[in-house]
């Protein structure tokens, strides 16, 4: 069981790591990178674009399993739900499964904004500078929520591991 346990935990970890790694490398490295390699909003918008899809097939594998050790990792609680409210650990960990939620919405409205026919319409030249623009400042904000949010779930985690 300690083994299993650990296996778990280890999974999560694992997840944890691509996915809050995967997200700030992308909105802090890429992002700032990308507008000294090209001047035009389209060739940077169809870049950002083609990264988040492909780090997308192992960031949603890395979230559902997140959710899934996560859920194992607090069996204890959900096999008694009134220590959620009335233990300050149950308390934290009901912050944790509300952010995750909020993560869950915000990225999926971001995987709909970055869905291939976007991409076709930019890069056959379909969208308006200024449509441009409102889907570059979109896609900015939901990065930016996401590693935010990505980070504070961090900050849940290390309370639950403090013992708080
Ligand atoms: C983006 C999503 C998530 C991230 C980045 C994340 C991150 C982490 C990290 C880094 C730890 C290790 C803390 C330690 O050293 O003990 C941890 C532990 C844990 N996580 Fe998550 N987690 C996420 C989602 C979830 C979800 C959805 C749940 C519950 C449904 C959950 C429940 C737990 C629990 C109970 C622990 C053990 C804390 C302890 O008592 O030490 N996590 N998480």
């Amino acid at each position: 069981m300690i083994l299993l346990d650990a296996l778990i935990m280890w999974a999560h970890l694992v997840a944890a790591s691509i996915w809050v790694g995967g997200s700030m490398f992308i909105g802090i490295v890429l992002a700032p990178l990308l507008k000294t390699i090209s001047d035009s909003v389209e060739g940077r918008l169809a870049i950002m674009i083609r990264v988040g899809r492909k780090f997308n097939r192992i960031a949603i594998p890395s979230l559902l399993i997140l959710i899934a050790s996560g859920i194992y990792n607090s069996v204890n609680l959900f096999a008694k739900p009134s220590l959620f409210l009335s233990t300050n650990y149950g308390l934290v960990l009901v912050v944790k499964i509300i952010l995750v939620i909020i993560l869950i919405v915000t990225f999926a409205v971001h995987v709909r904004l970055i869905r291939s026919e976007t991409e076709r319409r930019i890069e056959s030249g379909q969208l308006s500078s200024e449509l441009l623009q409102k889907l570059r400042s979109k896609i900015i904000m939901l990065g930016r929520i996401t590693v935010v949010v990505s980070v504070a779930i961090l900050f849940t985690a290390a309370l639950l591991h403090s013992g708080i």
